[in-house]
């Protein structure tokens, strides 16, 4: 992308009322905020509002309510985890664009903070509405997306929104972006690639994207087992996506023709059945038992992987190796995390439990970009433009 992304610079905002598109689709537990990663990430772009006393008017989606009120995914949890991080109190309203949203934007003062209730609770968002998206803008005289991990959603607050107010990036979808683009345009090698996770259908547009300038490609996760399958070995009952087995033969054939060496798991974890950790064992890939399934990888291949990503100038990492979510079967992703806080070179993490593993053995520090995005920046890795992105480009779309 040669076109310049808009940004916070770029716009006027003092005492302004300004539109914050963020991404505060938390995960929540009994009703509060589990992990306030994404809340703090925006910090930066409130905090230099705020220095220019600015009103600023947040807006997010929380889950999937599709068009409907769901009350256990109203904004009061979040709006008091912001007020935490921000130490300031936000004036959170149960409305979106009706006469409590429009008096809240109204009152607000120059340095106050509102919040708008939960976007997807109108259908209108998701269908990138052009009225709700005038409702939106009206309540403010400037926009600022930095909802990078909603940036592929074509919704009224993503899109629609931007083309009618002054627009810009918030410094959180700057960096996002910068990052994304250092991967997809650097030069720097050797180029590794660590991809796991449970599918290998989520991972194919980015191995074609990044393969023909990747110098190894580390494969974990449940998705491996499809490719050990491609590759002749049984895998037991382990998950496997049979329709993808000739998929991953074709990638292996790729990789091939440009000489990108592909590692697969040597060892694994395996047991009868996830819930049956205490019959676990470490077994090597050609050795697997009919009756058993593989749940995370195993210290040789942890060894063989860390040895090559300790050679990366340039290391991309995506998806757990393992069943993460079980403790027994973490080692291998917490083996990984380990290598890539040590690699060398430029290293971009993202997806849920990569990002995770790394945050539990406190090495969140260690890697160069922690990306905040799930859909967003897998997206981004296969090389499409995402709508979000694209109307913030100087010049329009
Ligand atoms: C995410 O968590 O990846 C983003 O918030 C986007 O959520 P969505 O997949 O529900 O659009």
């Amino acid at each position: 992308m040669a076109r310049r992304m808009r940004t916070l610079r770029d716009l006027d905002v003092t005492e302004r009322r300004v539109l914050v598109r963020v991404d505060y689709n938390v995960p929540l537990e009994n009703g509060q905020v589990a992990d306030d990663t994404r809340i703090r990430a925006t910090v930066e772009t409130i905090r230099w509002l705020l220095d220019r006393r600015a009103r600023i008017i947040l807006c997010t989606h929380l889950g999937r309510p599709k068009g409907q009120v769901r009350e256990e995914l109203r904004l009061a949890p979040v709006a008091a985890a912001l007020s935490t991080v921000l130490g300031q109190s936000v004036r959170y309203v149960r409305d979106i664009v009706g006469p409590e949203a429009q008096e809240m934007a109204r009152r607000l003062q120059p340095g106050e903070v509102g919040l708008l209730e939960n976007l997807r609770f109108d259908p209108r968002e998701e269908q990138n509405d052009p009225e709700f998206a005038a409702a939106l803008a009206s309540l403010a005289e400037c926009y600022v997306n930095d909802a990078f991990g909603a940036a592929h959603r074509a919704h009224a607050s993503v899109v629609g929104v931007a083309k009618l107010l002054p627009s810009a990036a918030g410094f959180l979808m700057e960096r996002e972006v910068a990052a994304l683009e250092r991967v997809l345009h650097s030069t720097e090698r050797p180029f590794v690639l660590v991809l796991g996770g449970a599918k290998v259908s989520d991972k194919i547009g980015v191995i074609e994207n990044l393969l023909p300038r990747a110098d190894a490609l580390l494969l974990g996760g449940g998705m491996a087992n499809t490719f050990l399958r491609a590759q002749g070995f049984e895998v037991g009952r382990s998950l496997v996506e049979e329709d993808k087995v000739e998929e991953a033969r074709r990638l292996f054939a790729l990789a091939a023709k440009h000489g990108v060496r592909v590692e697969l798991p040597v060892d694994v974890v395996v047991a009868p059945s996830l819930s049956a950790v205490d019959a676990r064992q470490i077994i090597r890939v050609a050795e697997m038992p009919a009756d058993q399934a593989i749940y995370d990888i195993g210290p040789e291949t942890v060894r063989h992987f860390a040895a090559v990503i300790a050679t990366a100038q340039l290391l991309v990492w995506n998806g757990p190796m393992g069943v993460y979510e079980v403790p027994e079967f973490r080692e291998g992703t917490r083996g990984v995390a380990e290598a890539v806080a040590a690699c060398p070179g430029f290293t971009l993490v993202g997806g849920g439990d990569s990002v995770a593993a790394l945050k539990e053995l406190g090495l969140a520090d260690r890697v160069d970009h922690l990306s905040t995005g799930g859909g967003a920046t897998l997206e981004y890795l296969e090389g499409r433009e995402l709508p979000g992105v694209a109307v913030l480009m100087e010049g329009g779309e």
